[in-house]
Parts: C-alpha cells; structure tokens; sequence
C-alpha cells in the first residue's frame, strides 16, 4: 500500500437508476462516501453511451462528493473543457487515444483539474510509463471499459504491482485506482498489490447500507 495515500473507496455512478442520479450522488455522500466515480461513454471508444457535461454539472450542484470523471472517449480533447467547468475535480483520459494524450493531459491541468491517466486490460503498463510524472491517478482497468457488471480481470494485479513499484522507484505521487468488477475480496488483493482508490459499481449498489460501511471500513477509507 502507499502510505502517502488514505484508501478511497469510490461507487460508481453507472450502477444506480439514471433516472434518479441526483439521488444516488446525495445517498453515496450520506453514506459517508467522499469520491463518486462518473463514467463517460461516447458509443465510439467505448460500444455504449452514458452521461454528458450537464449531468456533470448537475451532479456538482446536488452534491460535495469529489467527482472522478473517467473519460471513455476516443476524442476527449474536444470535451475536456466542458467537463472542467462542469465542476469535475478530476478528469481521467484514456492512453488508447493516441498521440495527442500528452496534451490533453496538460490541458486538463491548465483548467485546474487534477489529471488521470486510464489504460485498458489489454494495453501494457510501459505505454502510460512516460506520462507517470505529470498525473495525479492512474486507472488500472480492471475490465474491458464499456458496461458494469462484468468479472474483475485477475490478471491485472500483476499491473498494479508493476505501477505501483514504478511508483516507489520513481518516488511518484499518484494515485493507484482500479476500475471494473471490483469488489470486497478482489479489493483487498488490489490493496496488497499498491492500489489506492477502488471504483465499484455493481458489487458497492448491491450491499446494504451495513455492507457498505463494512466494506468501506475494511479497505481503511470510512
Ligand atoms: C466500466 C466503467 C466502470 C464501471 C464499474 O466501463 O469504467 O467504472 O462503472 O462498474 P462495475 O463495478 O459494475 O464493474
Ligand atoms: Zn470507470
């Protein structure tokens, strides 16, 4: 674990009834939660839609929650700025979007967001190496991006160790989040292996409220 880091917990939105967003956000923060994640699709990078600026925007005057914002986009340049007035704290976009990532990254700090880097199962850890100075969270896909509800990839802890190694050698601040499939037991394997933010979508809306806290409570962020 990194100790420079407190444990996050982070529930994500796309599990909950989109019609009643708001609602969720405000359960989440009573529940003591203090990150919400929120997906952005755009039926392009990712073969589904979800969730736009406004909803954003919406979200941020509803509630305190730090919204997380992961971009599923294959041209998140474009939309970076509408996202960062939306009131996103921070703004993750994805190293499959080619050779213009580093200047989005850095566009994302200029409008005074912190910056996340996300890399798909798939894409190896060496391709986001380059980028590890300048981000504040790295998200480790733990699932193919695109829907919830899918299996954690087992194979990803050896990822996580390789970053958070890197990390160490490196003396690098960022943040380590999973994301896909995660729950309480593959948590705590993610936890052991150096992440410190844990995004759960499906597995966190199916607890009850003392599951939730228990939950929280066991990954060392409540
Ligand atoms: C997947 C999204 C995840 C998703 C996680 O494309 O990036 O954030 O909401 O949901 P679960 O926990 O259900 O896999
Ligand atoms: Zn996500």
């Amino acid at each position: 674990m990194n100790e420079r880091h407190k444990s996050i917990l982070a529930p994500s939105l796309l599990a909950y009834d989109h019609a009643d967003l708001g609602v969720a956000a405000v359960e989440i923060e009573s529940e003591g939660r203090e990150w919400l994640h929120v997906d952005l699709m755009d039926g392009h990078f990712v073969p589904n839609l979800s969730f736009g600026p406004q909803t954003v925007a919406d979200l941020r005057a509803k509630c305190g929650l730090f919204l997380d914002v992961h971009l599923m986009l294959s041209n998140p340049g474009v939309l970076v700025e509408a996202f960062a007035k939306s009131g996103a704290d921070l703004i993750s976009v994805h190293v499959e979007t080619g050779s213009g990532v580093g200047e989005v990254l850095s566009q994302i700090r200029n409008l005074g967001c912190q910056v996340g880097i996300a890399l798909n199962p798939d894409t190896p850890a060496e391709e986001i190496r380059p980028f590890l100075g300048e981000v504040d969270l790295v998200v480790v896909m733990t699932v193919v991006p695109g829907f919830g509800g899918q299996s954690f990839r087992q194979d990803m802890i050896e990822k996580i160790n390789v970053l958070h190694r890197w990390r160490e050698i490196g003396r690098l601040d960022f943040r380590l989040e999973v994301d896909g499939g995660v729950n309480p037991e593959n948590a705590m394997l993610c936890q052991d292996a150096g992440a410190d933010v844990f995004v759960a979508g499906t597995a966190y809306r199916n607890l009850d409220k003392e599951a939730r806290n228990a939950f929280a409570l066991s990954m060392g962020s409540a």
